[in-house]
């Protein structure tokens, strides 16, 4: 009786074994993603990587991230791995909008669709990359000039403006300079007296501001930062040379980080021009899209507001990043 119940025993455990062996074998394969990141040269790019990270794990993405520390050789050497290991998509954010053609066409060649983040690259074969999702970086300076074309109507005599531009070369530098550019030609008032890079770091933000206020001094009237962490660096150098933020310099920027809604509540800040790094679940489904055969948009724009002063203490409790 009792050697019957263990030979039972020992079948019903076999059949599981059956029943079970197949399944893991046919477990379902997981998406491998490639992912190559500028740097973390900016609070807005920390938050870009969190949420890439973030989603990838919660949907089951075998994510293989590499940081290019603001270098186009360290992206381009991150994309050559990736086609070495066989992933199954490449996603970047280019530092830079030129030299991709030749990895590009590598990656082509290795048959890996290719989605780009945040920034792109300005190859004339389209063919190279599947998708580009971001935001609208023109729009983003249209907005900061629109706003200081409605504010200039309260100031007198000339509007001299001290622009931060981001990294040379790049996408969001580029084209936030010539949206600006194309809406404050509307009001002679408004003249850039200096303009140069201060590659989107707050460093650099804030020795170029120095650098600045040492030339024009107090002739400066408003700064124009291609992103918040800039213009913060900028709110020390003022500071620094016994200035007023916003009371002596009106001071507009780009991205809507929490630092920047903080500046504003202490009154420092005017106005911040949002550029959503949270693009984690738009990627994660467009990898997922893609694997699944469909067929992506060529754009993906990501919708965003501008924030000013006045609203920073009612907002900040919503603020993701
Ligand atoms: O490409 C987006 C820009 O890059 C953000 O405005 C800036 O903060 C970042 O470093």
């Amino acid at each position: 009786m009792k050697n019957n119940r263990r030979s039972l025993l020992a079948t019903l455990v076999a059949a599981s074994f059956v029943v079970m062996a197949p399944m893991s074998a046919f477990a379902e394969k997981k998406i491998v993603l490639g992912f190559s990141q500028i740097g973390a040269e900016s609070e807005w790019r920390t938050a870009n990587t969190n949420s890439i990270k973030e989603t990838a794990a919660k949907e089951g993405i075998d994510l293989k991230f590499s940081d290019a520390q603001q270098k186009q050789e360290n992206q381009i050497k991150a994309l050559r791995s990736f086609i070495a290991q066989k992933v199954d998509v490449i996603a970047f954010a280019p530092v830079v909008e030129s030299g991709w053609d030749t990895v590009l066409k590598e990656i082509k060649a290795a048959k890996i669709p290719v989605i780009l983040t945040d920034r792109s690259v300005d190859s004339k074969d389209t063919s190279l990359y599947v998708t580009f999702m971001g935001s609208d970086f023109t729009e983003e300076g249209r907005k900061a000039g629109r706003w200081l074309v409605e504010k200039a109507k309260t100031m007198k005599g000339d509007i001299n403006v001290v622009e931060l531009q981001g990294t040379v070369g790049s996408g969001p530098a580029i084209d936030r300079k010539k949206g600006f550019e194309e809406i404050i030609k509307a009001e002679p008032r408004i003249k850039i007296i200096r303009s140069q890079t201060g590659d989107f770091t707050r460093a650099k933000g804030k020795e170029v501001m120095e650098a600045f206020l040492k030339a024009e001094g107090k002739k400066i009237n408003v700064l124009y930062a291609h992103n918040d962490d800039m213009a913060i660096g900028a709110i020390q150098a003022i500071e620094e040379a016994g200035l007023k933020p916003s009371k002596d310099i009106t001071i507009i920027s780009v991205d809507a980080v929490k630092g920047a809604f903080e500046a504003m509540m202490a009154g420092k800040l005017d106005v911040t021009v949002e550029c959503s790094p949270l693009l984690g679940p738009q990627l994660m489904s467009a990898v997922k899209d893609l694997m699944a055969g469909k067929t992506l948009p060529r754009r993906i724009v990501t919708v965003e507001g501008i924030f000013p002063m006045e609203v920073a203490a009612k907002e900040f409790p919503n603020r993701k990043y």
